[in-house]
């Protein structure tokens, strides 16, 4: 076996054999298969696309390239999510939380932000003094303790994805189906939870910019947890528009934090509720979604999950009540508000835009390892289907540096399509696939 005739034959068009793809993975990570060849059968890949099988043992393969997280120290049903990207998405400190007060264990792995989609870690550390790296005993210790623990992702874990996606990211092989849905199981795989719910973006902010191909990517992702024997949900979810008013880090954890204590943006509510009632229905707390709903709801109510969240912030080192206020620690200097010069409905939102200008803002990094500024970023005071009026709001820009903040005003005019009738409402949720 060698890494050309592996590449020949996928160019060709044919179905790749486990050993095959074994072989190759494990070549990419001990060097014997070259970037180069990666990068061909990568676009091989991408032309000739790969069966359900082929796409599940690539997973596999990938997930055991390297270190795998052992939760089982970790009593009950270990329950995970994982979204593929979005602006403004701030799900998971209120779905851990909600999960986690209805006593399932949640220990989450997350990553930083790259590009116009913000990253839960970066969220996090708005927070002033909270930790995401511990240790692997402090992170196991804390979820038996408390059910949730929030930490960045280990270096060693998936290494054969980490060189594969650095090579897809310049050679046009992002957008692969069965590429991102391999990328993205393999870590979840890796990362040790029984159960896990995935919130697929779709729409002009996503990876996914249509229905059908993200229906096919869920499809492809549940079928890859059910061979790996783990079970998983699929929550398609709309990303035309960013999700909650805000966007940038510290105002995301403020806007998370509303909605724990009930005054949150009606959609993300309703998108935390699903996944939540998925994650507690994956773990065993409840015997139908129905019922896990009920459950969700209640905790939300009842201002458990927001006790959840300032537990879970004491415990990696921040202070439970600076969460009231995140946002007021440490302000951005400057805050301007962008006015409407026309009447009219907003039809659309330009929403990877916003996300862009946002990471211009200082939000985000172009680049692994760049600084970021924690309290940048925008809340919208409007957005698709709503009738503005001349001078009206439409969303104030918080900023640090002057000229960013006139590159993001100048950037902001470009964000809306208008019309003088409103557009079809979509719903939040768009579909749910699970096994
Ligand atoms: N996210 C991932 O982790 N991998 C992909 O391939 C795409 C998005």
């Amino acid at each position: 076996m060698n890494a050309e005739d592996i590449i020949r034959a996928k160019r060709d068009g044919r179905e790749l054999t486990r050993d095959e793809i074994n072989y190759f993975i494990q070549g990419l990570v001990n060097g014997r298969v070259a970037d180069y060849q990666a990068a061909a059968w990568a676009m091989a890949v991408y032309f000739q696309g790969m069966t359900p099988r082929e796409t599940s043992d690539l997973a596999i393969a990938m997930a055991y390239s390297g270190e795998v997280m052992d939760l089982s120290a970790i009593e009950g049903i270990k329950v995970d999510k994982h979204s593929t990207g979005g602006v403004g998405d701030k799900t998971t400190p209120v779905v851990v939380s909600l999960c986690a007060a209805a006593g399932v264990p949640v220990a989450k792995l997350s990553g930083r932000g790259l590009g116009f989609t913000g990253g839960t870690i970066d969220k996090f550390e708005s927070i002033p003094g909270f930790r995401t790296e511990l240790s692997r005993q402090e992170f196991i210790d804390q979820v038996n303790r408390i059910k949730a623990a929030v930490i960045s992702q280990t270096g060693n874990l998936v290494p054969a994805d980490k060189i594969l996606y650095a090579i897809r990211d310049v050679t046009a092989t992002v957008d692969s189906i069965p590429l991102i849905a391999s990328s993205v199981m393999s870590k979840k795989i890796a990362s040790g939870a029984d159960g896990i719910v995935l919130d697929i973006k779709v729409g002009q902010g996503a990876f996914m910019k249509d229905l059908d191909s993200a229906t096919e990517l869920a499809e492809s992702m549940v079928a890859i947890g059910r061979q790996a024997g783990r079970r998983v949900a699929a929550i398609l979810s709309d990303m035309n528009r960013p999700l909650g008013w805000a966007i940038g880090n510290a105002l995301e954890i403020q806007e998370a934090v509303d909605t724990l204590r009930g005054r949150g943006p009606d959609d993300l509510t309703e998108l935390c509720l699903v996944l939540a009632s998925y994650m507690v229905y994956l773990g065993g707390a409840a015997p139908s979604i129905e019922e896990a709903r009920a459950v969700a709801e209640e905790i939300l109510a009842g201002g458990k999950g927001y006790h959840k969240l300032c537990e879970m912030v004491a415990h990696q080192g921040g202070k439970a009540e600076d969460l009231e206020r995140i946002a007021e620690i440490k302000p951005a200097r400057l805050q301007v508000e962008i006015r409407a010069d026309r009447a009219g409905y907003i039809r659309g939102l330009r929403t990877d835009e916003i996300g862009r200008i946002v990471m211009r803002l200082g939000a985000g990094r172009e680049r692994t390892g760049e600084a970021i500024d924690h309290a940048v970023g925008v809340k919208l005071r409007c957005k698709t289907g709503d009738l503005v009026e001349v001078n009206d709001t439409l969303a104030v820009i918080y900023a640090n540096d002057p000229q960013r903040l006139e590159e993001a005003k100048k950037a902001w005019s470009e964000v809306y399509t208008w019309g003088e009738d409103p557009p079809q409402p979509t719903p939040i949720i768009l579909g749910t696939i699970a096994d």
